[in-house]
């Protein structure tokens, strides 16, 4: 259901060609906003933009972004300029998840989950607030994980990776909010995707519409209140 009030907006959403970032661009779509999205690869960009903009005829674009390298970020923020011109939503979403203890875990990956999953934000609001400020505000809205809160064996890069998010964001937060820049971070359990692999798509599981429908919600709230952090979780999780 429309509630016209994203549409004209502009919108980034990282990742956005599977799982929760695909469900997310889809919904913003259907909403009227104008959405740039980014993957890694060039060819899964642009299919995900081809399919996205067949099932909901919205205005999309897409451009491959590795945005663990802050050179690509800056490159992508070139590109958004020139196709949506303007900027009121950014949804950082791209994340990896590489697991194991820290005996055995690469450095390589080390630095690459903290790479995608944090460092990437800091430099994605970085350039986005010039813009927000333009428009005389914005939205920053962090796919974070209840990872963020509960720590697991095998989860040091990962943990690290989300609990560093969620302090980035209640900062960001609390530096820009004065500036009409709302800023919510969104902790949700298992969702059914292929972040782990096939093994990963279950229906008990959180759908990936589901967290596209509380992204809706913060989106659309009165101006004069902003849902700050939100957690989520499968309702009946498998024992
Ligand atoms: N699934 C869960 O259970 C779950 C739970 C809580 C939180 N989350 C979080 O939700 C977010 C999305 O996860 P998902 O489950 O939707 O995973 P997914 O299906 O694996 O999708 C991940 C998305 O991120 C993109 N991506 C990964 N690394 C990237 C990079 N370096 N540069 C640009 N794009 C990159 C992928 O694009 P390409 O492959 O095309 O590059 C893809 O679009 C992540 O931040 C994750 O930590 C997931």
């Amino acid at each position: 259901m429309s509630i016209q009030k994203l549409v004209g907006k502009k919108a980034i959403v990282t990742g956005g060609t599977r799982g929760i970032g695909r469900a997310i661009a889809r919904m913003l779509l259907e909403e009227g906003a104008e959405v740039a999205i980014c993957g890694r690869s060039e060819a899964g960009t642009t299919r995900a933009v081809s399919e996205l903009r067949g099932e909901t005829g919205g205005c999309i674009y897409g451009a491959a972004c590795d945005v663990s390298c802050p050179e690509a970020i800056q490159k992508f923020f070139a590109f958004v300029d020139d196709k949506l011109g303007s900027l009121d939503i950014l949804v950082n979403n791209a994340g990896v998840g590489r697991f194991g203890s820290v005996a055995d875990l690469e450095a390589g990956e080390w630095h690459r989950t903290l790479d995608t999953n944090l460092n990437s934000v800091f430099h994605f609001c970085h350039l986005a607030i010039p813009r927000f400020r333009a428009r005389g505000g914005g939205f920053v809205v962090n796919i974070s994980s209840l990872a963020a809160r509960n720590a697991f064996a095998g989860g040091a890069a990962y943990n690290a990776s989300k609990f560093g998010l969620n302090g980035f964001s209640e900062a960001l937060m609390l530096d820009h909010r004065h500036e009409g820049i709302r800023v919510c971070v969104v902790m949700p359990g298992s969702v059914s995707t292929e972040f782990s692999g096939a093994a990963g798509l279950a229906s008990w599981k959180i759908q990936p519409q589901d967290v596209a429908e509380v992204v809706r919600m913060v989106l659309t709230m009165p101006e004069r209140t902003m849902v700050s952090l939100v957690e989520m979780r499968p309702s009946r999780p498998a024992k």
